[in-house]
């Protein structure tokens, strides 16, 4: 937390705390000098926090820009054919309502928890100024999402306390929320401190817990549900705020993974093999929690998916996430069962996408909504 004591000037010589450092300083007076590139770090940094450039971190800065380039809000979407579909009694099978109630049920609650995650805890543990003006970028993102997944609760006329209390009522919706407050809690929590290497591995077991098991595996069985609906020309207005939601989605994915990266690369201690083994275990765990929400969203076969495609799916992300960040791979073999998705996913839509969705849509060959 920003408090007063940070604000004010820090003795002249002598060790400047991990706790101090993680907030935001002014320092004033002669133990001042002016801040280069090489001072900066991404965690426990005792370089000043609000100076943007001189630029290290590149990448985040481009992230931010396309983030920003990347703009959408959902009124901007129109959901009367969803809304009309909805209403027909013949308009969606059981099943496939299902999908769509189990889907807000988890997401209206996900993205509020993701906000705050970043906003109460990541945020002040990082210090690098262009990784937090991206992580303002995804904190206003995950408020567009929330904002989304309401507005498809308000259009369709669902019973809004049954979707926003589905992760306290539905198991599989609990089980995965419940096994990520935990790394969610110790970054929030006000006592939590960087500049050990203790600490500094439980900021970067939660990083990827966010990044690599949130973001990047717990929202995909949702995503594909819904954007299978679309391909097949139903609920095509919740299907392109996915489309919007997965595209931001995939940013912060790849940017978490970057910033996981780069600790790595500034603190080479922390990547023990006893860590690595415990982040593959956690890994499991969430590709079986995952699974298991896949099964409960999908008793039966449904829009030509069903769970065991979703097994594999599962592993194959799963893989992916672990390649990504220098772990060894858990899942030998595990292919891509919804090859489309990763079409969606590589479109680089970073750019343009207002622009260009229609042609993408159809180079795609299945996502033609319009
Ligand atoms: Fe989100
Ligand atoms: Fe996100």
């Amino acid at each position: 937390m920003l408090k007063f004591e940070d604000l004010a000037p820090q003795p002249k010589s002598g060790f400047v705390p991990a706790a101090a450092a993680a907030d935001s300083r002014f320092t004033a007076g002669n133990a001042f000098r002016r801040v280069t590139a090489e001072d900066k770090r991404v965690i426990n940094s005792k370089a000043d926090l609000n100076q943007l450039v001189p630029f290290k971190y590149k990448w985040a800065w481009e992230k931010y820009l396309s983030a920003c380039a990347n703009h959408w809000m959902p009124q901007e979407i129109n959901m009367s054919r969803d809304i009309a579909l909805w209403k027909d009694a013949r308009g969606l099978s059981e099943d496939e309502r299902r999908i769509v109630k189990r889907n807000l049920g988890f997401f209206v609650t996900a993205d509020s928890l993701a906000a705050n995650n970043i906003v109460l805890g990541t945020y002040r543990h990082i210090t690098a100024p262009e990784c937090r003006q991206y992580l303002l970028r995804q904190a206003f993102e995950e408020a567009i999402h929330t904002h989304a997944y309401q507005y498809i609760v308000e259009s369709l006329d669902l019973e809004e306390s049954e979707i926003f209390n589905a992760y306290h009522e539905v198991a599989s919706i609990r089980d995965k929320d419940e096994f990520l407050v935990p790394f969610i809690d110790v970054l929030t929590d006000a006592a939590f401190r960087t500049g050990t290497p203790q600490a500094d591995q439980t900021l970067l077991r939660s990083l990827i817990v966010f990044s690599c098991l949130m973001e990047g595996l717990f929202f995909y069985v949702g995503f594909v549900q819904i954007l299978a609906l679309g391909r097949q020309n139903k609920m095509t207005g919740a299907a392109e705020q996915y489309m919007y939601i997965l595209r931001d989605e995939s940013m912060h994915c790849n940017f978490g993974i970057d910033l996981v990266n780069q600790i790595k690369l500034e603190n080479p201690g922390l990547w023990t093999p006893a860590f690595r083994e415990e982040l593959q275990e956690l890994f499991r765990r969430a590709v079986e929690l995952e699974y298991r929400y896949a099964e409960d969203t999908m008793p039966r076969g449904v829009l030509g998916l069903n769970a065991p495609m979703f097994k594999e799916y599962l592993r194959f992300i799963a893989n992916r996430r672990c390649q990504q960040i220098g772990l060894e791979t858990l899942y030998a073999g595990a292919q891509n069962p919804f090859p489309w998705m990763s079409e969606m996913i590589d479109l680089k839509k970073e750019r343009n996408f207002f622009e260009t969705r229609v042609i993408e849509y159809q180079t795609g060959g299945a996502l033609n909504w319009e």
